[in-house]
């Protein structure tokens, strides 16, 4: 015998005093698995004859229906108060900044970018006819001793032989075989060498590569491009020379130093080499025979990190000292 109207007002009183504090042990008194008050009633069902399960049955669910939606609405207002609950102590947290050669590369990027300039990036594992060939530096050529080179042992699955790239300029056929001319593009990334470090030299270091390609693009608008950047990066007070020097990929070539009063005395440090783009490097991409000319350099990022922080020791730069990184 099931007295459902019995049942129904234990289960409403017992409902009019649910708070959040008590949820578990109305729970319990209610749907308990052992003497839950609707357990039993549930158990007391199985019993009843037919025709009375008919009637019953479907009461009893409405009822524990009520009962789980009354139970769930206090649990879930609580869960949105705990969200914004204003008296907790907030759990300081230390911010962290962008590496220093993570700034020096969005810096300069953004300068480069109001004169035009879109980067892109490519593989730091290279195939040797980008890294060297394709950059009018021939197989046992001695230009390739200009770079320390960390070989790879296995070939790509053409069989080429593959290296970590020296330089960011393998970068330069990549693009071209895949651009048409005009263009200007810079192409950040890290390089390897196989050379003993000191204060300004490392075996792994960032460069950054830029290529501007056209029909009439002259040195001095190379040169006028290195002027406007490298003040507007380093201040004013910097001083920019240009030394004849040699690169395959290049004719004619320069190396660029800058000096800035703040920096080492005023001491001269190479930045970056450049050129007028060799005509070989533009038939290597396919380029019709005289159709265009360009610049191209490579600088070292790092450098420029180097400069514009007065950081001593480019080592400093890979070695993650928390208490150096601290500073920018
Ligand atoms: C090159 O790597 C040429 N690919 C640059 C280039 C590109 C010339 C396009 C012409 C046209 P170089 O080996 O000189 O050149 O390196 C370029 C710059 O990288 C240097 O000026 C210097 O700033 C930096 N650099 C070179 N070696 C190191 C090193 N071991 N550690 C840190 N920076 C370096």
């Amino acid at each position: 015998m099931i007295d459902i109207a019995d049942i129904t007002k234990e289960v409403e009183t017992l409902l009019s005093g649910l708070t959040f504090q008590n949820t578990e042990d109305l729970k319990v008194s209610l749907l308990g698995r052992k003497d839950g008050v609707l357990t039993s009633a549930f158990r007391a069902l199985r019993e009843l004859p037919e025709a009375e399960k008919r009637v019953v049955g479907p009461q009893l669910s409405a009822l524990r229906e009520k009962v789980e939606v009354a139970l769930k609405a206090v649990l879930d207002q609580h869960a949105d108060a705990q969200i914004v609950d204003l008296t907790l102590t907030a759990i300081p947290c230390e911010t962290g900044t962008l590496h220093p050669l993570t700034q020096t590369q969005q810096e300069l990027e953004d300068i480069f970018k109001r004169l035009g300039f879109v980067s892109y990036l490519g593989p730091e594992v290279e195939t040797e006819f980008y890294n060297f060939t394709a950059l009018n530096i021939p197989e046992n050529h001695p230009a390739r001793d200009m770079w320390d080179t960390f070989y790879i042992k296995q070939r790509n699955t053409k069989g080429e032989r593959l290296l970590l790239r020296t330089h960011t300029s393998p970068m330069q056929v990549r693009f071209m075989q895949q651009h048409k001319p005009p263009f200007a593009v810079l192409f950040p990334g890290v390089v390897y060498r196989h050379e003993a470090t000191d204060a300004t030299h490392e075996h792994t270091f960032q460069q950054l590569e830029g290529l501007v390609v056209g029909e009439n693009i002259s040195f001095a608008q190379m040169s006028w491009t290195f002027e406007t950047v490298l003040k507007q990066y380093f201040g004013s007070q910097t001083k920019v020379k240009m030394m004849p020097s040699f690169f395959p990929f290049t004719e004619p070539s320069a190396e660029v130093a800058i000096s800035h009063p703040d920096f080492r005395g005023g001491k001269w440090l190479e930045l970056l080499g450049c050129g007028m783009v060799n005509q070989k490097v533009f038939e290597a991409a396919g380029y019709p025979k005289g159709k265009y000319t360009g610049f191209a350099f490579g600088s070292g990022l790092t450098r420029f990190a180097m400069m514009k922080y007065k950081i001593p020791d480019i080592r400093m730069l890979s070695e993650n000292k928390i208490e150096f990184l601290k500073q920018f």
